[in-house]
């Protein structure tokens, strides 16, 4: 890949970032390093008021802080129960479980209420990398038509776009719109991106929050440029605002009134602690309009077999890839919702913010590191990276697992970069103790 980007394969990725950088751990790892199976102890009643209770609705080894736990989501209590549920139901009487209530439509609603969207716009996916898929792959394009980019996005989007460009022809450009993230600012990321919009931009594709660097995006302020720059295109010239949320959506209170966009991708398997292999691709009404379905639905769409005509229906059902999933693990994330919203959304942000901020604090002050991720909450969500002198980031990693029992991972992007997940599964006691310890680090 050049100077396009690292050379990540499939275990580059999962090394850097899903095993938390626990391939350069675990390679130095004694047998008592590995962390305990799974308490299956029943967790105490849930108080969504106290965070001890929250993180106690988690089966994660207490003995480790866990800072990279938003990677790939541990289930709480009430999305195990709700998972165990519907496998019985499915094990016993698959054919009468299967069609019985509508429980797609629930997960469809459970979304939408969260996002403050319609159920009807919000497709069910796999995954943030699978909602991208299908939205990059169904774009149509008139000729001419471009793609602009940004250098910050992840792997999923500019593979994503390289093969809409295969397919296509496209012109696709990626922007730089920092050149320190530490120092990035609102007005020069909106002003980057606004010089690099061409007349025939039909696609903006960002990221709300960089997992390189821990920079969030101005995702409002960019949906306005984008927006007066519209005013005077056609429907079909329209740029449209397409964001990977996923270090976001789950982290961050706003929903899609609030962002701006016209599509937004995420993975429901972070973040927000829902089911694996669930996310959600959520798109602005007409907007659906621009792209033609991947996969056909299995959804409640309307197909007439006599004419063989094309199916219709909203652009949410069209877009959700049919066929048979895991439904257990589908329809268990209304629960991952219901979850979220009883602690709060306003509350989780602020929680996670909070301890972004004292751990940014905490390691802008130690003299062998260089904070990476913004110091400013307006530019930052819960990702916070950095540089330790002397030590590359999976061998930081590895420390800190092995010598104070703290779990991190590596940016998987050319700049490898130490990173932390300020989560509703760590505490402002564990930011404290991951500042002590990466003091240590030499
Ligand atoms: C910005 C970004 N987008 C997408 C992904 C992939 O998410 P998913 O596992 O939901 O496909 C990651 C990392 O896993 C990421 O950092």
């Amino acid at each position: 890949m050049g100077e396009r980007g690292p050379r990540v394969g499939r275990r580059g990725l999962l090394g850097a970032g899903l095993l938390a950088g626990a391939g350069a751990a675990l390679s130095g790892c004694t047998s008592g390093d590995t962390p305990a199976a799974p308490s299956t102890s029943r967790p105490p009643p849930f108080d969504p008021a106290s965070w001890e209770s929250v993180r106690a609705q988690f089966p994660l080894d207490p003995s480790y802080a866990q800072f990279a736990a938003y990677v790939l989501a541990s289930h709480p209590a009430q999305v195990r129960r709700a998972i165990e549920e519907h496998r019985r139901g499915l094990d016993t009487d698959t054919d009468a479980y299967l069609h019985g209530e509508d429980r797609e439509e629930a997960v469809r609603e459970a979304a939408a209420a969260y996002l403050g969207a319609d159920a009807p716009d919000v497709a069910l996916t796999d995954s943030t990398t699978m909602g991208l898929g299908l939205l990059y792959s169904g774009m149509r394009l008139l000729p001419g038509q471009d793609v602009l980019t940004t250098e910050h996005d992840f792997f999923a989007t500019h593979e994503s776009l390289r093969l809409l460009a295969a397919r296509t022809g496209a012109k696709v450009r990626r922007a730089r719109l920092y050149d320190d993230p530490a120092k990035a600012s609102a007005d020069e990321i909106v002003s980057r991106l606004k010089a690099a919009l061409t007349p025939r931009t039909r696609v903006v594709a960002i990221t709300w929050v960089h997992s390189g660097t821990g920079v969030r995006m101005p995702v409002r302020a960019i949906a306005d440029m984008v927006a007066e720059a519209n005013r005077s295109r056609d429907a079909e010239d329209r740029a449209l605002l397409c964001v990977d949320g996923v270090h976001g959506f789950g982290a961050m209170a706003d929903g899609v009134e609030d962002l701006g966009c016209d599509f937004l991708a995420s993975g429901t398997h972070k973040w927000l602690f829902g089911p694996r292999g669930t996310g959600i691709l959520w798109g602005r009404g007409r907007a659906w309009g621009a792209l033609l379905p991947v996969v056909a639905s299995f959804s409640n769409v309307t197909v007439d077999p006599g004419t063989g005509d094309e199916p219709y229906g909203p652009g949410g059902l069209l877009h959700t890839p049919g066929g048979y999933h895991s439904f257990e693990h589908r329809w268990a994330l209304s629960e991952a919702f219901a979850f979220h919203r009883a602690i709060g959304k306003e509350r989780v942000a602020a929680r996670i913010t909070e301890q972004a901020t004292r751990l940014k604090a905490g390691l802008a002050a130690l003299p062998n590191v260089r904070l990476i991720t913004p110091v400013s909450a307006e530019l930052s969500a819960g990702l916070v990276c950095c540089a330790v002198d002397g030590l590359d980031a999976p061998a930081a990693v590895g420390r800190l697992r092995r010598d104070h029992r703290i779990v991190t991972s590596a940016t998987p992007y050319q700049d490898v970069y130490l990173r932390f997940g300020t989560s509703i599964v760590t505490t402002p006691e564990q930011v404290d103790q991951a500042v002590r310890a990466v003091a240590t680090l030499r």
